[in-house]
C-alpha cells in the first residue's frame, strides 16, 4: 500500500533506502523515521502511516467517534492538549491505566533520575533489585497469603500466568476451568478461551476445558462444582470492565470463596481493570473481606508510563506449581518480566498511591461522581438507564432508542455502522469530544454503556466541569443529539 512521504510522494515505505553512506556500504540505512519526525508527523500523515502499517479497519471507528482528527501534544494530570492547544478533559483514563494521571511529577522524576544513574534494565541474568523490591511492596498491599509475584508486562500475560498457575497448582485431574459470561481476560491465545467475546473469539481454535456461568450467579457455580469434579479454578473480573460494569454482591463473593474451598477449587481474580485502587480499595476483592487464590493486576501499576503487569499468588499455591528447581523455569518471566524502569515506575505508583491518599479519593470523589451522574439521571430519565459502580470504575447505561427514535430518522442511523446503531453512547462521546473536550470510553459488549475511568487524581471540579458538559449535551433532546452526529458524519464522508 502507498503512503505519502515527507515530501509529499506516494510511495510504499518499506522499500525506501538512503544512499549508503560511508562505512556502511554493505548495510544500507533504510529511510526511517526519526523521533523528531514522529512529533512532527501532522494528522494527515499520521492517518496515512495508520493506514499501512497498524490498522486499517479500527481508523472507521475513529472516524465514527472523530477521533482521527485528533493529535496529542502533550498530556498532564487530568488533561490532554492537542494540536490546537485545545484542553481534553480525561474520563476514559487509558481503560484504567492513568490512576496518577498523565505524567506524574514523581515519576517523571524517578524515571529521571534512573535514567541519568545508567542504571541496568533486564532481569534474567542477575537478580534484579528493581523486581525483588517491587515484588515485596506487592506482597504488602496484597492481604492474606498472596506473597508470590509474577512480573510481565501486559494485563493479558499475568493473566495468562494466573492460569497457567492455576492449571498447574490444581493437578491434572482437574483440568477445567469456570469463566463467567461477559468476561474479559485479554487477547491472547490462552485467555481467550475464558473471555466471552465472540469478537475476540473469532474462529480462533480454543479450549474446550471451560464452563461458562452467568457472572454473579453462586447457585450456577454450585451447581458446576458438583456436576464437574475436575473443575481446577474458576476465574472472574471482581468488577466487570468490557461486560459493562457489572458488579456482585457482597453476598455472592463470601460464598464464592465456601464453595472453592469445600471443593478444593482454587479462585482467580482478575483485576487488571479494577485494582490498584480504582474501585475504593487496592484490590476490588477488599470490598467484600475476601482473599482469593490468585490475582492479577495491570494497567495502573505501571502509572500510565510504563507496561508492567503482576500476577500474585497464594505462597502454597504457588509453590505447588513451581517451586522445586526443576518446575521452576516452567513459567518463569519472559524477557521483559520485572525491566528495570518499569519497576521502579510501578514502585513509586505504589507509593504515590499512599502518599497522595488516591485510593480514599477514588472511594469518595467516585461517590461524588455517582452522585452526581443520579442527579441527572433523575433530570433524564429518558436517556439514561442506571449509573453503577464503585470508585472510579462507573458505567453509565443509556436507553436503547433504536426503537423510540422518529420514523425520520431510522433509516439514517441505520446506515451508520452496526455497533453504533441504537447507541447512544457514541453519539455523545462523539459530541462530548467535539463540543466539550470530554473524552469518555465505551464497553466492548455492551454499547449502551459508556464507561468511566477517570485518573485517580480526579477532584470535584474536574466531575463539576464533566457533568457540566454532560448536562449541557443532554438538555439539547435525543432528537438533536442524533441529527447532528449524523451530520457531522455526512461532513466528515
Ligand atoms: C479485566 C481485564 N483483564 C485483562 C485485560 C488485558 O489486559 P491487557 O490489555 O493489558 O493485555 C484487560 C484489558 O482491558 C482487562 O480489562
Amino acid at each position: 500500500m502507498n503512503v505519502m512521504t515527507k515530501q509529499n510522494e506516494t510511495v510504499t515505505p518499506r522499500k525506501i533506502v538512503d544512499a549508503p553512506s560511508v562505512g556502511h556500504n554493505l548495510v544500507p540505512r533504510p529511510k526511517l523515521m526519526t523521533v523528531e519526525d514522529a512529533k512532527a508527523l501532522d494528522v494527515a500523515r499520521m492517518t496515512d502511516l495508520f493506514k499501512a502499517h497498524l490498522n486499517p479497519g479500527q481508523l472507521h471507528f475513529m472516524k465514527l467517534l472523530g477521533f482521527h482528527k485528533i493529535k496529542i501534544e502533550r498530556a498532564e494530570g487530568m488533561y490532554y492538549y492537542d494540536q490546537n492547544g485545545r484542553k481534553i478533559l480525561d474520563f476514559f483514563g487509558g481503560f484504567g491505566s492513568l490512576a496518577l494521571g498523565h505524567n506524574h511529577r514523581r515519576l517523571l522524576e524517578v524515571r529521571r533520575k534512573f535514567q541519568e544513574e545508567n542504571r541496568h534494565e533486564i532481569a534474567i541474568a542477575f537478580m534484579s533489585q528493581y523486581a525483588a523490591a517491587l515484588a515485596y511492596d506487592l506482597a504488602q498491599v496484597s492481604p492474606g497469603d498472596l506473597d508470590m509475584v509474577f512480573l510481565g508486562s501486559s494485563g493479558s500475560e499475568a493473566m495468562e500466568a494466573a492460569i497457567k498457575l492455576a492449571e498447574r497448582a490444581a493437578g491434572p485431574t482437574r483440568p477445567k476451568m469456570v469463566y463467567a459470561e461477559n468476561s474479559f481476560h485479554g487477547k491472547t491465545k490462552g485467555v481467550l478461551s475464558i473471555t466471552d467475546g465472540q469478537l475476540y473469539r473469532g474462529d480462533f481454535r480454543l479450549t474446550d476445558n471451560t464452563i461458562k456461568v452467568p457472572f454473579g450467579d453462586i447457585d450456577a457455580i454450585e451447581r458446576a462444582f458438583v456436576a464437574n469434579p475436575d473443575i481446577g479454578a474458576i476465574v472472574l473480573e471482581t468488577i466487570q470492565g468490557g461486560g459493562g460494569i457489572n458488579q456482585a454482591p457482597a453476598e455472592f463473593w463470601q460464598k464464592l470463596r465456601r464453595l472453592c474451598d469445600a471443593h478444593g477449587v482454587l479462585w482467580v481474580a482478575d483485576e487488571v481493570q479494577c485494582g490498584v485502587g480504582r474501585s475504593g480499595r487496592f484490590y476490588a476483592f477488599e470490598h467484600y473481606d475476601v482473599v482469593p487464590d490468585i490475582t492479577a493486576v495491570a494497567k495502573s501499576l505501571g502509572g500510565g508510563k510504563s507496561a508492567m503487569a503482576a500476577m500474585i499468588a497464594r505462597r502454597d499455591v504457588y509453590l505447588k506449581a513451581y517451586g522445586t528447581p526443576k518446575t521452576a523455569m516452567i513459567h518463569a518471566a519472559a524477557t521483559f518480566g520485572g525491566i528495570g524502569e518499569a519497576s521502579i515506575t510501578a514502585i513509586e505508583t505504589l507509593n504515590v498511591l499512599y502518599d497522595e491518599g488516591l485510593i480514599e479519593n477514588a472511594a469518595v470523589t467516585g461517590d461524588y461522581l455517582i452522585e452526581r451522574l443520579t442527579e441527572l439521571q433523575a433530570k433524564y430519565p429518558k436517556i439514561i438507564k442506571e449509573v453503577r459502580g464503585k470508585g472510579f470504575m462507573i458505567g453509565l447505561e443509556l436507553h436503547d432508542f433504536s426503537q423510540t427514535l422518529p420514523m425520520v430518522l431510522r433509516p439514517v442511523v441505520s446506515v451508520l455502522d452496526d455497533k453504533l446503531k441504537g447507541s447512544l453512547s457514541g453519539f455523545l462521546g462523539a459530541l462530548l469530544l467535539r463540543d466539550y473536550g470530554v473524552l469518555v470510553a465505551f464497553t466492548e459488549y455492551n454499547r449502551n454503556v459508556i464507561r468511566l475511568l477517570p485518573p485517580l487524581i480526579c477532584q470535584r471540579e474536574h466531575v463539576d466541569e464533566f457533568i457540566t458538559a454532560l448536562d449541557d449535551l443532554m438538555s439539547r433532546g435525543i432528537v438533536s443529539i442524533v441529527k447532528d452526529f449524523v451530520k457531522s458524519q455526512v461532513k466528515s464522508a
